[in-house]
């Protein structure tokens, strides 16, 4: 189940079908997409059906939020993908628009969520893929203490080819 969640500077408001256009217009951008394996999107639709895991309310495994200022303005999104129950495990992803890049956002609205996974939901390793070539996000899983765990060569179908993606990973002892 996932929740509103707070940081001084953000709110991560659940994921809804209202929030779709907003995603759409996000993963489209071509900065955004440049690491992304989904490609830029041909219409809203086609966000729609990338979302919709995680805007069916019976699925409990897919939890999606918006990653909005506190005036509720749009600026990302961020996910959290749980493992069946017994691994105790979720992997994360985010995207935030490129006007809000650089003021330290997607790290806190990554602590926000690794904050949640361990308290709230009890599990006990967060888990993060990314391509080798993408240092700003490479450094915001670095500075929320994600140890780099491995390697996968040539697994990520990207526009520029095929790129190799490193898995990061975090234990619940070692959040700060
Ligand atoms: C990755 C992304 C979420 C980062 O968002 P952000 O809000 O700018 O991130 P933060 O400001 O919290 O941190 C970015 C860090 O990267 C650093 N950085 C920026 N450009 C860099 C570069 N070329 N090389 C190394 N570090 C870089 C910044 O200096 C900052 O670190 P600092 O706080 O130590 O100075 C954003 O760029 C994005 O949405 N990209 C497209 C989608 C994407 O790649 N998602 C992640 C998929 S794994």
């Amino acid at each position: 189940m996932n929740s509103l969640l707070h940081t001084d500077r953000l709110t991560l408001i659940p994921l809804t079908a209202a929030h779709v256009p907003a995603v759409f217009a996000l993963h489209a951008h071509p900065e955004v997409a440049a690491f992304n394996t989904i490609g830029i999107p041909k219409n809203q639709s086609t966000t729609e059906a990338i979302l919709a895991p995680k805007l069916d309310p019976a699925n409990k495994d897919h939890l999606g939020w918006i990653i909005a200022n506190k005036q509720g303005v749009f600026m990302g999104e961020i996910s959290l993908i749980l493992a069946p129950e017994r691994f105790k495990k979720g992997e994360i992803s985010y995207s935030l628009h490129p006007d809000y890049w650089g003021n330290g956002f997607a790290t806190a609205a990554v602590k926000a969520l690794l904050e949640y996974a361990f308290n709230s939901l009890d599990l006990h390793r967060v888990e993060a893929g990314v391509a080798v070539e993408n240092a700003k996000s490479i450094r915001v899983l670095e500075k929320v203490g994600m140890q780099r765990e491995g390697r996968h060569r040539k697994i990520l179908p990207l526009k520029t080819g095929w790129s190799d993606n490193y898995s990061y990973a975090i234990l619940r002892p070692e959040v700060e």
